[in-house]
This record gives structure tokens, C-alpha cells and sequence, in this order.
């Protein structure tokens, strides 16, 4: 077999990012080529690492989420030593209060623990679940460092360039049509997020998201109100160090429509108001939106394609922040070692391939 050299990964999100540098350190040739690198999903993320908060079913994606969240401690020391950024790695825990009380399992916190495991939750919590092991990464910090570790490590960088084609022949790409010509490589990785089918016909479709944030006053800093993440109903509360409190988030079918709505918006504050009451006083800082990619089992697309020298790497949804290293991780081994782990043979993109005997089952 011939040994690969030339990459280029197409899609300069977290995702595409993180592969680039775990190919660099093996020793590629790696291209990035972003068509529009504030668009990328990681910007708007609120960062949650949060397999168990979103409870996310057992079996094969619970085990790649957990297998991602655990990497992290070490993954972003390894980012921030390359990088010399901090990706903002903070295993805070995540506290899912509850409105009604429909648990009875063993690990429920019944109201007196979880309003004294956080105070000012309102007083409509009825019990909720505390999850130590989840916590958040400032998705806005860690795509810096990872930009950073990229320049460092002399991966290029091509922004504004947008791949209009991926050519094949003879079961292999042979080149891209880009904005600025054609480009080839020995092998190409497909990191476009929600934007992946206007390249290749995988079912990843944009699912809106509204965020906003708010500041904690200067005076108020040394005494953060939150120091662990809240993942209400409909809603979640991410604290940073740095006193901003992330909101999100909406989920819209609304294709790639632009710009916060006062629907949305209106949605965020109402939720997380009744959540935690004192929310209410405290000074709007932004408000923005993104598009996660998404897929129609919610699971993301991963490993091998029907073209030889390409390989994919979409369809996140939700957890493109939290998979980010473990996805970097198995998607370099495969490519550079044709290792493929079994940790990726459920999120193969032929599970959609009208071909395969088994897509009426898994759809
Ligand atoms: N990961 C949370 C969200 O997508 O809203």
C-alpha cells in the first residue's frame, strides 16, 4: 500500500482542526481548508462535556462520548502545551434540576441536597442529578488553541476558501474544486459539520441553536454565583472562570437561517430564569446562534467512505465539542495506521447507504 503523505482535511472546526494536529504529530503534510472559520459550530458551542447530563443512552455512542469526556484532562494539557492557550478545560461536574419529580432511582437528590448543593435555584425545584464527572470546555478558547497549535505545528491553513467539488473517478477523489482552483492531496477527510451535504449526499442537515450570555459585575467576581454547570429542561446554564454565563439553547429546524429571534431569545431567558432566578439582573453580554450537524439518528458519521483516499468526520450533532478528541484520535489512527477501532464501527456512514440490508433496521 502506498504511504500516505498529503492531506488535506476539508472544514476548519474544532473537529478538523484536532485531526490536523494529530496527523501533523505523525508526521503529515496537513492542509486545512475552511471556507468560513467563525461559521464552524465550535464557535457558537457552549462546551459542555456532558455524556451523562444529556443522558445519552447505553451502548456504543455512550461509550465513545465517556472515552472522549476522559480524555480530555490530558488531551488539552497536550493542546495548551502546543499551543501556549489555554483551552479552558474545567471538570466543574453538571447538576440537572428537576421541575416535576418523576425519579425514584437511587441517585436522586431530593430538594433539601440540591438546594444545598446549589444555592439560588428556584424555589420550583423538586430534586434533580449530579453528574461530578461531566463538566465544560470554553469551546471558544480551545478552537483558539487549537488554531494556535495548528500554526505552531506548520499545518497550512486556508481560509475563506470554499471547496465547491470533491471529484472522483475509479472509486477515488482525484481532486477538489475550490474557490481558488483545484487542489489535491494522497488523501482527503471530510470535516464539513452541517455543511457536509452540499459536498457529498450524507444525510447531515443544519439543527439551529440560539444562545446568549450574561456577565457577572466586577464586584461579583471573586464570589461566582455558579461554579458547576446547570442542565435544567430545555436548558442549560454554563458558567465560565471569567464571570460570563453561557445560555443555550434553542433547537430549530430552520436550515441555515441567520441571526437570534426574539422567539429564541425570549425562550433562553424565560427557561433560565425559572431555573436560577438571579439570572434576571444580570447584564446581557451576546447573543449569537449555530448550526449543529445533524443526522437522522443523532449519531455522528465516522471512518472510511466509499471512496478509498477519503475519509469522514461529521455529523456531531450535539457533541462535536465533547467528541472532538476522541474523533482526532481514531480518525488519525485510521488514516495513518489503517487502524480502525471498534469504538467507530457503529457510526459508519453505510448505515444510510440504501445498499446496505440493514438501513431499515437502523433508520
Ligand atoms: N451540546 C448542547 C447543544 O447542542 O445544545
Amino acid at each position: 500500500m502506498q504511504s500516505i503523505h498529503e492531506i488535506i482535511i476539508i472544514g476548519g472546526g474544532s473537529i478538523g482542526l484536532a485531526i490536523a494536529i494529530e496527523l501533523r504529530l505523525l508526521g503529515a503534510d496537513v492542509t486545512v481548508v475552511s471556507h468560513n472559520f467563525k461559521a464552524a459550530a465550535g464557535h457558537a458551542a457552549a462546551g459542555m462535556l456532558a455524556p451523562q447530563a444529556e443522558q445519552i443512552s447505553a451502548g456504543a455512542m455512550l461509550d465513545l462520548c465517556v472515552a472522549s469526556r476522559d480524555l480530555y484532562p490530558e488531551w488539552s494539557e497536550k493542546i495548551e502545551s502546543i499551543s501556549g492557550a489555554d483551552p479552558g478545560y474545567w471538570q466543574c461536574g453538571i447538576l440537572a434540576p428537576r421541575l416535576t419529580h418523576t425519579h425514584t432511582d437511587a441517585d436522586w437528590l431530593e430538594p433539601r441536597s440540591i438546594h444545598h448543593h446549589q444555592s439560588g435555584l428556584s424555589e420550583s425545584i423538586v430534586g434533580g442529578y449530579w453528574y461530578p464527572a461531566d463538566g465544560q470546555v470554553d469551546s471558544r478558547a480551545l478552537v483558539r488553541a487549537l488554531w494556535c497549535a495548528c500554526q505552531f505545528l506548520g499545518v497550512k491553513w486556508l481560509d475563506a476558501v470554499k471547496v465547491t467539488s470533491i471529484c472522483r473517478s475509479g472509486g477515488r477523489v482525484t481532486h477538489l474544486e475550490t474557490s481558488e482552483g483545484e487542489m489535491s492531496a494522497q488523501h482527503y477527510i471530510l470535516a464539513t459539520g452541517a455543511w457536509s451535504q452540499q459536498l457529498l449526499p450524507i444525510p447531515v442537515v443544519p439543527r439551529k441553536g440560539q444562545m446568549l450570555s450574561v456577565m457577572v459585575p466586577e464586584a461579583q467576581l471573586a464570589n461566582l454565583p455558579l461554579q458547576q454547570v446547570l442542565f435544567g429542561e430545555e436548558i442549560y446554564i454554563v458558567p465560565r472562570r471569567d464571570g460570563r454565563i453561557v445560555i443555550g439553547a434553542t433547537s430549530e429546524d430552520a436550515g441555515f437561517a441567520p441571526h437570534n429571534t426574539p422567539a429564541g431569545v425570549e425562550q433562553l431567558m424565560t427557561n433560565a430564569i425559572r431555573l436560577f432566578p438571579q439570572l434576571r439582573d444580570l447584564p446581557i453580554q451576546e447573543t449569537w446562534w449555530g448550526f449543529r450537524p445533524a443526522t437522522p439518528d443523532e449519531l455522528p458519521i465516522m471512518g472510511t467512505s466509499s471512496e478509498a483516499n477519503l475519509t469522514l468526520a461529521t455529523g456531531h450533532y450535539r457533541n462535536g465539542i465533547l467528541l472532538t478528541p476522541i474523533t482526532a484520535k481514531l480518525i488519525a489512527d485510521l488514516v495513518w495506521h489503517q487502524q480502525a477501532d471498534r469504538l467507530l464501527s457503529d457510526f459508519s456512514w453505510q448505515r444510510f447507504d440504501p445498499r446496505s440490508a440493514s438501513i431499515s433496521d437502523r433508520l
